[in-house]
């Protein structure tokens, strides 16, 4: 077997840093905060990478996806010295450190923006995509914002309309001009040598279009064309305004830089491709596994919670990566509703043993393994600007500051509580790590529990998956075995109430974990009790 690389084995924590841990009490996380966190997150709850949303300079138009400048720090968060500190404090503790890369728009306010704009004839014109209006004055064609609205804005003193996917104040970037292609590659090249890890690519599927620039052609039934929908943007089949195969050839390239830095440190890209078609979502690994190392695969976020329809998926995602491939996983992120809200808390303790203990690298998203939930944000306190120009949309229920302790604003802050960027989740007196670590069935001590045992067992963390069929309809269960190492046999139950499932008579094994935390040691499988959303982790006899 060839040998695995970290981010095979290993498990990737997600920060927002504006909501982790804020050290200056101005009510807003920041890169300190991470640092004063390492411990946390390598010795208590056993995580090997963390990913951090942007941390740049930014008008934050979008919290830090709209980008002024991709080689500093925004103030706000620190500065690059904080950050070589984060990364060095990072590595002494064996945490890999994983940076957002936003390769599709800048900030308006982005000096490579700002000379675009500022005349036909400047050489970064083309650097964005300019467009003349059509001769009524409409935008060149009818694409759609993924916010709401033309993805086209006039610019007065021009004359002329660029193109952003998302907020006007993102515009995109034109991948076509190959200076923009060698600007952000130098991008990638600061990080690499300031010793980062890897790069989450943001909407990695965005950054080419139609070079023709076409219409969209309808979507006449209007459904969502990933997990949810997203509102008006659902009116149009999104062919032309992305995911063009030349991105393929950038990422083809972006893989070659990241390689010829990967010879004592081994780097990493994963993608947020958001494509529901599998062949073509698979082919961003490249066709010789020579573009991003994963595209994320969202598929979990939103299902149907159903034991037959999760194990579809998993059975689905095995068959159509492409050989060699590595799996992935994700509940939760930053543009999501927490799953321990659309779940329930005990059918999300059930999913946490999922996530941990499939084949594939997990991403956890910060809070999860505490079971943060979505928080109601009153309306004067809505930040997110998705939120504010299509309702329902909104991304700061997610985005609550984390839940330290039972102290003052959670221990995330000494601000004033009025001043907190979100506010607090009202449970996080009950809610948070200080009170979770004291009790031991806990979400917290099962996401420890669960990270220990994948840590020291090679089957959970490379492991072959095989799923077990003749189980009851609630029941999805797999083993995960290396090659000479135990089996791991995974049974959960999906409903509300009790099951009793049969393994195959011969089988012998010993219960490690339940997800309710009150039971180990024999266990006999062939009439194997369940309780209602139990999850149980057994390791097999030889
Ligand atoms: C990605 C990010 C999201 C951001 C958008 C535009 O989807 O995850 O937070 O708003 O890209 O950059």
């Amino acid at each position: 077997m060839t040998q695995m690389l970290w981010w095979q084995t290993g498990v990737i924590y997600q920060i927002y840093p504006r909501s982790f841990k804020d050290t200056t009490g101005n009510g807003i996380g920041d890169l300190s905060g991470v640092i004063e966190k390492l411990d946390y997150l390598s010795d208590t709850l056993g995580v090997d990478a963390i990913w951090l949303s942007p941390f740049y300079p930014s008008p934050m138009a979008d919290f830090g996806y709209d980008v002024a400048n991709y080689v500093d720090v925004h103030p706000m968060f620190g500065d690059l010295q904080t950050f070589d500190e984060l990364v060095l404090q990072a590595h002494r503790r064996n945490l890999k450190v994983i940076i957002d890369l936003v390769p599709n728009h800048t900030s308006d306010q982005h000096r490579w923006f700002v000379e675009s704009r500022a005349s036909r004839e400047n050489p970064k014109r083309d650097w964005y995509v300019w467009r003349d209006a059509r001769p009524d004055g409409s935008p060149p064609n009818n694409w759609l914002s993924v916010f709401g609205g033309s993805a086209w804005e006039w610019d007065q003193a021009t004359q002329q309309y660029y193109q952003h996917s998302f907020l006007k104040e993102q515009p995109d970037l034109n991948w076509r001009n190959p200076q923009v292609k060698e600007a952000m590659f130098d991008v990638v090249r600061f990080w690499l040598e300031r010793g980062v890890d890897g790069f989450r690519i943001d909407v990695a599927h965005y950054i080419m279009k139609d070079p023709d620039l076409r219409d969209n052609p309808p979507n006449k039934a209007h459904e969502a064309q990933i997990h949810k929908s997203l509102g008006a943007y659902d009116s149009q089949i999104h062919l032309y305004d992305k995911g063009h195969p030349d991105a393929h050839q950038v990422y083809h390239e972006f893989r070659q830089l990241l390689d010829e830095y990967s010879h004592d440190q081994p780097r990493f890209s994963i993608g947020e491709v958001h494509i529901f078609d599998w062949p073509v979502w698979a082919s961003y690994y490249g066709k010789n596994l020579d573009e991003i190392h994963m595209p994320f695969n969202f598929t979990l976020l939103g299902v149907k919670w159903q034991a037959r329809v999760v194990r579809s998926l998993v059975d689905r995602l095995e068959a159509v990566l492409p050989a060699g491939a590595w799996p992935n996983y994700v509940l939760g992120n930053h543009d999501e509703p927490r799953f321990a809200s659309h779940l329930g808390m005990e059918a999300s303790r059930t999913a946490a043993m999922l996530l941990l203990t499939l084949r594939g690298t997990p991403t956890l998203y910060y809070g999860d393994e505490i079971g943060m939930t979505d928080v109601s944000i009153p309306v004067e306190k809505r930040q997110d600007p998705w939120g504010k120009r299509v309702p329902g949309l909104g991304r700061d229920p997610q985005r609550t500051p984390m839940q330290w302790t039972s102290g003052l604003n959670a221990g995330f802050s000494t601000a004033d509580p009025q001043a907190l960027w979100l506010p607090l989740s009202p449970d996080y007196q009950r809610v948070n790590v200080a009170v979770e670590l004291n009790d031991p069935r806990s979400m917290l001590n099962l996401y420890c529990s669960l990270l220990t045992y994948r840590r020291s067992h090679l089957s959970l963390q490379t492991g072959a998956y095989q799923p077990l069929d003749k189980m009851p309809e609630d029941v999805f269960a797999y083993v995960r075995r290396a090659q000479g190492f135990p089996g791991i046999l995974v049974v959960l139950n999906f409903a509300s109430a009790a099951v009793e499932a049969q393994l195959p008579g011969e089988w012998v094994g010993r219960l490690v974990l339940s997800t309710h935390m009150d039971r180990g040691g024999e266990i006999d499988l062939q009439r194997l009790n369940l309780r209602a959303f139990e999850g149980l982790l057994i390791e097999l006899d030889a």
